[in-house]
């Protein structure tokens, strides 16, 4: 009974595929040759030889920053990485259960209740309100994590980078410069992405002129789902249901046949292997040198081949994704799969930040039409004559 009729120009794009919303120059996916662009820059360069705070200036300002940058930048960083006292009280009166990302969706709105001007939209706020909830974000996921985990909570400290910083928080131990290091490849490759759901859903959020931690907060509950975020602690779930199955061909013949996924692979965008999940990979390798065929590892290259072999005799582009090798890295460092979603959150922080700064120069309220296809002019029934 569709009432809605389209006009000749009108097509409807489920899920928007293909549709193009806005224009940005933060990041470019580029999809057919399986590259990923910051501001121009090639992510295999910026995880050789950049640390998180020249990349994150990168995206926030639109330029690597010359070495005062760098450290003015770096030092107001670490100047509000202080403990958000009663945004922490909140967290503390969740359920242990608490996943991180729900928690840090509702630290988020609590920081922006906290924050006496919320509302600004100078250029400079913008960005000061940015740094904010970038530092802040490692220190309420740390301190959700160590609850979770039964552990008291702790403050960052001043003598360590943000990377490092989020590793002592999380384990009370100073990181040593590989894992350190492999942390902040991590957060960096992790930074952006064009417009994927959540980047899509802080841009849309912001664009109404609310608050960045009304809009960030928006993203980390479209993070959230298995879908986007999720995927690196299902693959976990995966290689721990290919241990309790037996046997991984049998368990993907059997998932392929029920019409299941494969977590960590597929991409809306990439027709090629994800960059990202290529720098892993490498990472990943360096990271288990001298490990003796460890089993996760061997388990997850098994099920790349032979998904790989089942996708391409059915010409499918599927290959693995940013998931697919990450949860076996953060494992590496001493991290549960409980926080896996949340490390790709203090990552994308600052991609959202940077997009909502970005909106905000040539702000367009994000509306788009349905096409309705429910009745019309129904007759009222008042509720005594409903159900005779
Ligand atoms: N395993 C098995 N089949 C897959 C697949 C996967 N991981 N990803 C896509 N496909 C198949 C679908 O079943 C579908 O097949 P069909 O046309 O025969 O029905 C086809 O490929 C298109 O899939 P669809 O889900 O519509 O494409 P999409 O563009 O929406 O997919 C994802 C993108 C990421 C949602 C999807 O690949 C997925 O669910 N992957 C697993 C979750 C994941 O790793 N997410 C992290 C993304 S970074």
């Amino acid at each position: 009974m569709a009432q809605d009729t389209l006009s000749q120009e009108q097509v409807i794009r489920r899920g928007m595929d293909e549709l193009v919303v806005d224009t940005t120059s933060v990041s470019w996916v580029d999809g057919q040759q399986g590259r990923l662009y910051y501001r121009g820059f090639r992510i295999e360069d910026l995880a050789k030889s950049a640390s998180f705070e020249e990349v994150a200036y990168l995206l926030l300002c639109g330029e690597l920053p010359a070495g005062q940058q760098l450290q003015g930048f770096s030092w107001k960083l670490r100047q509000l990485s202080h403990t958000p006292e009663k945004t922490i009280r909140i967290i503390q009166e969740l359920p242990r259960h608490t996943a991180p990302l729900a928690a840090l969706q509702t630290a988020l709105a609590a920081l922006g209740c906290t924050d006496p001007k919320p509302k600004y939209s100078e250029e400079e706020t913008l960005l000061g309100l940015a740094l904010r909830i970038i530092a802040q974000t490692p220190i309420i996921l740390a301190a959700t994590y160590r609850l979770h985990q039964g552990n008291s909570i702790l403050p960052a400290r001043d003598d360590l980078t943000h990377a490092q910083n989020f590793l002592y928080m999380l384990s009370g131990r100073v990181p040593d410069e590989e894992a350190a290091r492999a942390m902040e490849i991590a957060l960096i490759i992790q930074m952006d992405h064009g417009f994927n759901s959540s980047t899509f859903t802080a841009r849309a959020v912001a664009s109404t002129l609310t608050n960045m931690y009304a809009a960030t907060s928006a993203a980390v509950g479209a993070l959230s789902g298995p879908l986007h975020g999720g995927a690196s602690e299902e693959v976990v779930q995966m290689l721990a249901d290919i241990e309790e199955w037996g046997d991984p061909k049998s368990y993907l013949d059997n998932l392929f046949a029920s019409g299941g996924k494969v977590m960590g692979m597929g991409h809306r965008v990439y027709k090629q292997t994800d960059p990202r999940a290529v720098i892993f990979e490498k990472l990943l390798a360096q990271l288990t040198r001298n490990e003796k065929s460890p089993k996760d590892i061997q388990t997850l290259g098994y099920v790349a081949g032979y998904a790989r072999e089942h996708f391409a005799a059915r010409n499918q582009p599927i290959h693995v994704n940013v998931d697919f090798w990450s949860g076996a890295v953060y494992r590496r460092l001493g991290i549960q799969p409980v926080l896996f979603p949340a490390i790709f959150a203090a990552a994308r922080i600052v991609g959202w930040c940077a997009h909502i700064i970005e909106l905000r120069q040539n702000n367009r309220l994000y509306r788009p039409l349905s096409s309705y296809t429910g009745p019309v002019d129904l007759k009222f029934v008042p509720l005594a004559e409903r159900g005779k």
